[in-house]
This record gives C-alpha cells, sequence and structure tokens, in this order.
C-alpha cells in the first residue's frame, strides 16, 4: 500500500507563530506522517507563541488524529532577513524583542541544528514565511526600501536557507516554499513588491532546484496556495474577499483550508514526490484555470 512515512525523519519549519496558518498545518501533517518536527519563529512573535503553547491556548488544533497534541522538537528564533548575526544592526539586536535570543540569523539556525542534531540530521526543510511592510500600497507607489524588504524576507530568504542548509539534509531531501498566484498574474490589492517576490520566489524554485538536484541531490518546490485568512494574510487587509472570490469563483466553489494545504505539502515533501523538483504546484482549489469570473450573469456559466 502506497503510504507517507516520515518516521525517523526530521523536519524544519520557518514560518510558524500561532495555529492559524500554513506552517501550523504543514508543521501537523508532517507530524500525522511520523515526522519530528522543529520550526523557526520569527523573534517579535516568540513571546507570544510561547505563551499561547504554554497556557494551551492552541491544544484544540494540536489534537493529531490519535488523541495525542503534536509538539515540536525545537523551537528557534528566526529573522530570516538577516543571514549572519553581523549582518544584524545594533540597535535591533539590543531592542527588547531580540535581546536575549542569540543568534537568530539563518546561519545561527544553522549553528544550532548542528549542535543539537549533528549533520547531516534534516530531511524536510519547510520555507512559510513573507513580509511586506508596505503589502497594502500599489506597486507604483511603494519605496525601493519597502520594495527591498518583501523581497529580502520572502525571497531571498529561500536561496540562503537553500545555501546553508542543503549541507545538512540527509540525501533525498526536500526543500518546499509556499507561493501566490499574484507573482504570475495581477491581484490588485496584493501590493509593496509582495507580486514581484512571489516571481522571484517561483524562479528561484527553478533555478534552486537545478543547483540544489545536482550539488546535492535535494529538491525544492513551491505551492501557490489560494487565498486563506492567515495571520499575516490578514495584514493585506482584503483578504476575506479575497478567500470569497476564488470560493465564488473555484471549479471547487468552497474556501481552502489549512489542511488541504498542509497534506499537498506532506506528499511533496515524500518519496511519493521523489520525480517532481522545479515545480510550482498550485493548491488553491482550482482558481489558477479560471478566464472569467462566474459570480454573475455570463455566456457558458455551469
Ligand atoms: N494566506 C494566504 O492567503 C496565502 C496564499 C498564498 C501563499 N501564502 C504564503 O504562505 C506563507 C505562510 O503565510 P501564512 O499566510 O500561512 O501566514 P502566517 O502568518 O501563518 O505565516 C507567516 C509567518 O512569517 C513569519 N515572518 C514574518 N517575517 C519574518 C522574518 N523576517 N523572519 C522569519 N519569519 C518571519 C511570521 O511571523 C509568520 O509566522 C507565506 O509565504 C505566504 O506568502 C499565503
Amino acid at each position: 500500500m502506497l503510504n507517507i512515512d516520515f518516521t525517523g525523519r526530521r523536519a524544519l519549519v520557518a514560518g510558524v507563530a500561532d495555529d492559524g496558518g500554513f506552517g501550523f498545518a504543514i508543521a501537523k501533517s508532517l507530524a500525522e506522517a511520523g515526522a519530528s518536527v522543529c520550526v523557526a519563529t520569527w523573534p517579535p512573535a516568540l513571546n507570544i507563541f510561547n505563551n499561547l503553547l504554554e497556557r494551551g491556548k492552541m491544544d484544540e488544533s494540536r489534537k493529531m488524529p490519535d488523541g495525542s497534541l503534536l509538539t515540536f522538537e525545537k523551537i528557534y528564533p528566526l529573522d530570516a532577513a538577516f543571514d549572519t548575526l553581523a549582518d544584524v544592526p545594533e540597535d535591533l539586536k539590543e531592542s527588547k524583542r531580540y535581546k536575549g535570543l542569540g543568534d537568530f540569523s539563518i546561519d545561527g539556525l544553522v549553528q544550532r541544528l548542528t549542535a543539537d542534531f549533528g549533520s547531516p540530521s534534516l530531511d524536510i526543510v519547510i520555507h512559510s514565511l513573507a513580509n511586506g511592510p508596505e503589502v497594502k500600497k500599489p506597486l507604483m507607489e511603494t519605496s525601493r526600501a519597502g520594495y527591498l524588504a518583501a523581497l529580502s524576507v520572502s525571497s531571498y530568504s529561500l536561496v540562503s536557507m537553500v545555501h546553508r542548509l542543503a549541507p545538512l539534509m540527509r540525501p533525498k531531501g526536500s526543500f518546499l516554499s509556499l507561493s501566490y498566484m499574484a507573482g504570475e498574474r495581477v491581484v490588485p490589492g496584493y501590493g509593496g513588491g509582495m507580486s514581484s517576490a512571489k516571481a522571484a520566489l517561483e524562479s528561484d524554485t527553478r533555478t534552486l532546484a537545478y543547483e540544489a538536484g545536482r550539488r546535492h541531490g535535494l529538491r525544492v518546490n513551491t505551492i501557490s496556495a489560494g487565498p486563506y485568512a492567515s495571520r499575516a494574510a490578514s495584514a493585506i487587509g482584503i483578504i476575506n474577499a479575497m478567500v470569497e472570490y476564488c470560493a465564488t469563483n473555484s471549479p471547487l466553489p468552497e474556501p481552502l483550508t489549512a489542511a488541504e494545504v498542509g497534506t499537498a505539502a506532506a506528499f511533496l515533501s515524500s518519496s511519493l514526490a521523489s520525480g517532481i523538483t522545479g515545480t510550482t504546484i498550485y493548491v488553491d482549489k482550482g482558481y489558477h484555470i479560471m478566464g472569467m469570473a462566474v459570480d454573475r450573469e455570463a455566456p457558458g456559466t455551469l
């Protein structure tokens, strides 16, 4: 029988700070298939995340099919805007939410993983993070700093993570990120250079797949997910309208769930997908194939 068995495998999910986003759902799916899961959390959200966990506020969503609670092997601080601690401005290092965390750069994450588990010790890396400080601004009005910040955190961080984490990966390991259709088509309201960041992420997925495949035998894919009202997506300001529009106009006319992204991610991270790399896989209820809205009178509407 075909099944996904991650027993003895270790996953790192970067971009989990609550139970309301894709990262959490993916972590849960990977754990359900038997993986040990470490997460990496943005320092400004780390205290809140730890508090939610400790106070049992996420116990309902942590419940696994066998009745146990999803646990994380480690929770690491990570600010994916920085490759090394030397890149971090002094005032940020000394600020309230970063002080005392040690090395929260991508390099620091590599060092902590190596110290905790040795090398190689990883099989699956999920990049489920993004940030565009000017996401509410149309691209035309986006500042250079805002545009570059969106690209730095949301796209370059994947390049840096593949480069720095590849040596820690065991044979046949897999990298997976999360993209959005606004990287290929115009989605008014998804501004601040975030559409550019997703275009870069998808292009880099192809190039990184080639390079990481040839050098390390690793796979790199991205899931282009439909809209979902996570914490990050709520910052866009129009997420509920986006969810409703897609649900109404998709071949499968219902809202996408995070669990559906979680199970697709588990498949792509597994040996069942050993022939898939460099690809953007749509998990969007089929919305991307549509060329005409159907939530109004139109010829040919089913
Ligand atoms: N929600 C959607 O509609 C949607 C659709 C398609 C793709 N995506 C993508 O899915 C991924 C996960 O987002 P989500 O919507 O599940 O929301 P989310 O809020 O669960 O995840 C985003 C995470 O990024 C983290 N983050 C922000 N800046 C960071 C930094 N500098 N360093 C490290 N972490 C940082 C946040 O703390 C948060 O945990 C993102 O890449 C997002 O663009 C989301």
